[in-house]
């Protein structure tokens, strides 16, 4: 079974959705509101387990009622709670996010809250379990502290580490170096490269741009255009699958989550980004973050169809 190490937040996210959003100082009516379990690192770490992963999830919350949130959330899900922590000072993460009712677009206030105060020393009490996973993956939506950590004993034990930059923070020009595979959005891909994504030559060339920096590989996520993936040897772009959009929030989590799967089995780098694509279409099909991730079965059954041409 493939075992992955995530490091990152948990957050509980608060999502309404709204059919226009707010101007400022403007309040506006919203529809549904949905609370539930988000934060990227448990979203990804979420999406890894139901795709049949063996996860172990490093991350912190407050020692407050949005803890349980997150511990129910493990528990339904049958996660190891092992590594989340508490902090004693600083509240559980919170997401105020507004989905817009006919694109499935969104817009995110993230507080990080305790998943800024992961130390060294907590990444390092899962030492044994970077010993033995297939992969480490990771975002920056924790502490810097925390990322550097996981990387250093990512390297220690040999295993590639998988960044999702998001949401953007300034990286060293060292940590480039580590990174096996680089997985930014369009937003983020113009953030570290300084470029527009405004044309397919642009985004090879901040491709170029980051394996240059030294990571060895880049998938830059494109929405509903799917996604590009640059090698040393090879670029092109896989294009996304056609489906009922209601919520895109979690959709680059489903993402990093499926990519990670699917190296971890053994698939290449192009095969694993189309699985990718397949488990975000059906993550963007649900409202919520880690609660609308597909499972397994639907994965193989969405594959199957589109095989056949069903879908
Ligand atoms: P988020 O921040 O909302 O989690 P993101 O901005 O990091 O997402 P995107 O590039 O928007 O990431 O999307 C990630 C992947 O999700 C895409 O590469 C694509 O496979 C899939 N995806 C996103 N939107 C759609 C859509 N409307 N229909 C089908 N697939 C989608
Ligand atoms: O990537 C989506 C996540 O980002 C949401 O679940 C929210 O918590 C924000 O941090």
């Amino acid at each position: 079974m493939a075992k992955i190490v995530v490091t990152g937040s948990y957050i509980t996210d608060i999502a309404a959705i709204t059919s226009r959003f707010p101007r400022d100082g403007e309040t506006v009516i919203g529809e549904t509101v949905k609370i539930g379990p988000g934060g990227k690192g448990s979203n990804q770490a979420t999406a890894c387990k139901r795709l049949g992963a063996e996860v172990v999830l490093i991350t912190k919350t407050g020692n407050d009622y949005l803890r349980n949130v997150a511990l129910n959330h493990y528990k339904n899900e049958n996660m190891s709670d092992k590594y989340v922590f508490v902090d004693e000072e600083n509240q559980t993460g919170v997401a105020i996010i507004q989905i817009h009712k006919s694109s499935a677009e969104n817009r995110i206030l993230v507080t990080p809250g305790a998943n800024n105060h992961i130390t060294e020393e907590d990444v390092y009490k899962a030492e044994n379990d970077f010993k033995t996973c297939d992969i480490v993956l990771l975002q920056l939506e924790a502490s810097m502290e925390s990322v550097i950590a996981s990387i250093k004993l990512a390297k220690k034990y040999n295993k590639p580490v998988v960044l999702n930059p998001a949401p953007v923070k300034e990286l060293d020009d060292d940590i480039f170096k580590l990174i096996d595979y680089f997985t930014p959005n369009e937003t983020e891909a113009e953030f570290y490269s300084g470029l527009k994504a405004d044309s397919i030559q642009n985004i090879e060339k901040m491709a170029d741009l980051f394996i240059a920096k030294g990571v060895g590989n880049v998938i830059i996520t494109l929405g509903k255009a799917g996604a590009f993936v640059k090698t040393r040897d090879a670029a092109c772009i896989i294009p996304a699958y056609t489906v009922n959009a209601v919520d895109t929030t979690g959709a680059g989590d489903a993402f990093n989550g499926g990519f990670c799967v699917a190296l971890a089995e053994g698939k290449g780098i192009v095969e694993a980004a189309r699985f990718a694509n397949a488990v975000a279409a059906l993550s963007v099909t649900k409202l919520g973050a880690s609660e609308s991730m597909p499972d397994r079965l639907d994965i193989d059954s969405f594959l199957k169809n589109i095989k056949r041409g069903v879908l």
